[in-house]
């Protein structure tokens, strides 16, 4: 059976982190979908479309990755696109309670799901995009956490040109 993955998440925005993740599925994984959520409730500092724009100039390089948006349960996501796996990362101890809770909500909605979590680089465990976002806003370099067009449409967004 081809080995279909959903890496879900907000991505706002796709940070060294995120592609560190990506690399290392897209050995694992034949096919691989980064899919936006689209959450009418969080608010965001780019769209989604914005968003869904960076991540494929982000992941151009990859040819077995794709990019989609979603919204509604991710588990009716992974249905409709005929997915297994569900793929996340694990930074720190911080995120294993939200993660865990996921994975097990996830798959008593879905049996044939399975999340794959995946440990990044140690450089990248301290990296978020709300921390990014903090950094940004406050006019330091994001230089070392995102691609250089994604640290000029921070700069746009603040303003710190
Ligand atoms: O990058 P994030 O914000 O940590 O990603 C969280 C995401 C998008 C994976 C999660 O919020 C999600 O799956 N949302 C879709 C709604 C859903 O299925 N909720 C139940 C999951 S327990």
């Amino acid at each position: 059976m081809k080995k279909k993955a959903i890496y879900p998440g907000s991505f706002d925005p796709i940070t060294f982190g995120h592609l560190d993740l990506l690399k290392r599925s897209c050995k694992l994984f034949d096919d691989l979908t980064i899919a936006v959520v689209v959450n009418p409730h969080k608010k965001a500092l780019f769209t989604v479309d914005e968003r869904v724009a960076m991540i494929k100039m982000a992941t151009k390089k990859y040819r077995n990755v794709k990019i989609d948006k979603f919204d509604g349960l991710l588990v009716d996501y992974a249905k409709k696109v005929k997915a297994n796996v569900i793929i996340r990362g694990l930074r720190a101890i911080a995120d294993f309670e939200y993660e865990f809770q996921m994975a097990l909500v996830n798959r008593s909605l879905y049996k044939p799901l399975d999340m794959v979590y995946m440990m990044p680089s140690v450089e990248y465990t301290y990296l978020s995009s709300s921390i990014v976002r903090e950094v940004a806003s406050l006019g330091g370099d994001v230089s070392g956490f995102v691609s250089t067009f994604i640290a000029g449409k921070l700069k746009e967004k603040f303003n710190n040109a």
